[in-house]
């Protein structure tokens, strides 16, 4: 395994919820598995008033919690605590970028780190123009004496114009190869098995097309509001929080041609050359390709639970969509006119993100009528989370009199492999920007691209009040429109359970 080079990981924002829970825990995961360079500090920098002490304590809680390692071994988790130091710092004062210089060049030379830095912005976007501009300006994005990476966390952009701006920002004090835009679906590992179960198994390839495939869903569901998170949510929506970024990833990856190699340019111009297919909707025809919700009170299992606008910091008459659904197409040679079918929702019955992939029935049928070869067909669903794994589904006889068909599974879990470790998604994103690897980050040209194709949406949604929030009771799968974006007799979305296996409108969750 190589090892990174010693470095310091610089944390802008490290008062905040995203250092504490993700951050400081997933570093911890790469400290006990022995994959952090020799020297390596962290330096946290907020505007709380902290000292070292009072933000290793704070640390050490978070680490407790939400680390996949729990530390037992007292003297090893304070070993790493040391290594974790905290500068009290206003972000927006161009004036104490000085300090900051200094105070980098005292730990670099206490701990060795050799002029190495990650700069993680784990701040309010509204910070990432200031800080990159004043890290140049104070000669700290230039490589000339170590390595000046620069980890930029969505939200990245509001809409295609401020994501332009964003990045010709980015790229006038750091090059490309500095910037790593992260989406943490790219670093869980069953995302990157997308690219393995596609491009390692011989069988799959001559099916990956429009001769066999009839559709494609991919669903993000989760079951749980927006919680304290309604100010940020108000202005983002489920199409700018989960559909432009990851599940759009999702459709890259399963759309995807081969790459010639699996390295960062040749993996990331693939992508790019999706999300550059995909057939714009128009903002006229907005209605008819997507569907936008939002979650009302409703009472889940003897609970009653808050709708939307109930929520801590919304608007009591918020258009605010928790919910949202597209039908949409690539226009190349492989997925002409093939439709995508894509959801995200809050709020619905179960936590599950997953790609179905629906292949064509057979074309003379002998043993069924129209509505068992709708539900019959094989299907592949590769399940991201929870219950990771993929499972096949296919026609078997029942037995006795007849030639009677029913769907079976054939299933395989992550769990099986009772002895294998899933690492974090952060913990695999902040390994690989310490290696300088960035096969599993954002180019700039994609996202732009994504938030091209959302953009007229987006467009619509705000300008045009004839096209419906639709009201769903939270704990269900969302409006019962969105099942019309499925225009097929007899073929609706799936309704997954969390374990993968099960399905079914009234499957036990
Ligand atoms: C984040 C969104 O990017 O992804 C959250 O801002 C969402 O609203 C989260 O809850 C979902 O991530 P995961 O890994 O739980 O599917």
């Amino acid at each position: 395994m190589i090892q990174p080079k010693n470095h310091i990981l610089v944390i802008f924002g490290a008062s905040g919820d995203l250092t504490y829970r993700k951050l400081v825990p997933a570093v911890f995961d790469l400290f006990e598995q022995g994959l952090l360079p020799e020297k390596f500090a962290i330096l946290g920098l907020g505007r709380t008033d902290l000292s070292n002490t009072d933000f290793r304590q704070k640390m050490k809680d978070g680490i407790k919690q939400f680390s996949l390692n729990k530390p037992d071994d007292e003297a090893k988790l304070n070993s790493y605590l040391e290594k974790l130091h905290y500068f009290s710092f206003d972000t927006k004062e161009p004036d104490e970028y000085c300090l900051l210089k200094g105070k980098l060049r005292e730990l670099d030379e206490e701990c060795g780190t050799e002029n190495n830095f990650i700069y993680y912005l784990a701040t309010p976007p509204s910070m990432y123009k200031i800080i990159p501009e004043q890290l140049s300006l104070q000669g700290l994005s230039d490589e000339s004496t170590g390595f000046k990476r620069l980890i930029v966390e969505k939200p990245f952009g509001y809409d295609l114009a401020t994501a332009q701006k964003l990045n010709n920002q980015l790229l006038k004090y750091f090059n490309e190869e500095q910037i790593y835009r992260i989406d943490h679906y790219l670093g869980k590992e069953t995302v990157q098995n997308l690219l393995v179960t596609r491009f390692s198994n011989g069988i799959f390839e001559p099916l990956w097309n429009r001769n066999y495939i009839h559709h494609v869903e991919i669903t993000g569901a989760e079951n749980i509001g927006v919680g304290n998170r309604g100010g940020y949510y108000e202005g983002s929506g489920a199409m700018r929080d989960m559909i432009q970024n990851h599940l759009l990833l999702l459709v890259g990856l399963v759309a995807m041609e081969p790459p010639a190699l699996i390295d960062s340019n040749n993996i990331r111009n693939e992508i790019a050359k999706v999300f550059h297919s995909l057939r714009p909707i128009k903002e006229k025809e907005v209605a008819q390709y997507a569907i936008r919700g939002q979650y009302i009170a409703s009472t889940i299992k003897g609970q009653k639970v808050n709708g939307y606008r109930d929520e801590e910091g919304v608007a009591p008459d918020s258009r605010t969509e928790t919910f949202a659904a597209i039908k949409l197409f690539i226009d190349n040679w492989r997925w002409a006119d093939v439709p995508f079918y894509i959801r995200s929702g809050k709020m619905m019955p179960t936590r599950v993100t997953e790609i179905v992939i629906h292949f064509k029935a057979t074309p003379h049928h002998l043993f069924a009528d129209d509505e068992s070869i709708a539900k019959n067909h094989n299907q592949l669903v590769i399940r991201i989370q929870p219950d990771e794994g993929v499972l096949m589904k296919f026609g078997m006889k029942v037995p006795g009199a007849g030639f009677k068909v029913q769907n079976v599974n054939m299933d395989f879990h992550y769990s099986d492999l009772s002895d294998t470790y899933l690492p974090s998604a952060y913990e695999r994103l902040l390994l690989d920007c310490m290696l300088g690897d960035s096969t599993l980050y954002h180019r700039g040209d994609a996202v732009e691209a994504a938030w091209k194709f959302v953009d007229p949406i987006l467009n619509a949604w705000k300008s045009d009040s004839s096209i419906p929030v639709h009201g769903y009771p939270a704990g269900t799968w969302g409006p019962d429109v969105s099942d019309e974006l499925i225009e097929e007799k007899n073929i609706t979305w799936r309704y997954p359970c969390k374990n993968l296996a099960n399905d079914g409108n009234y499957c036990e969750l």
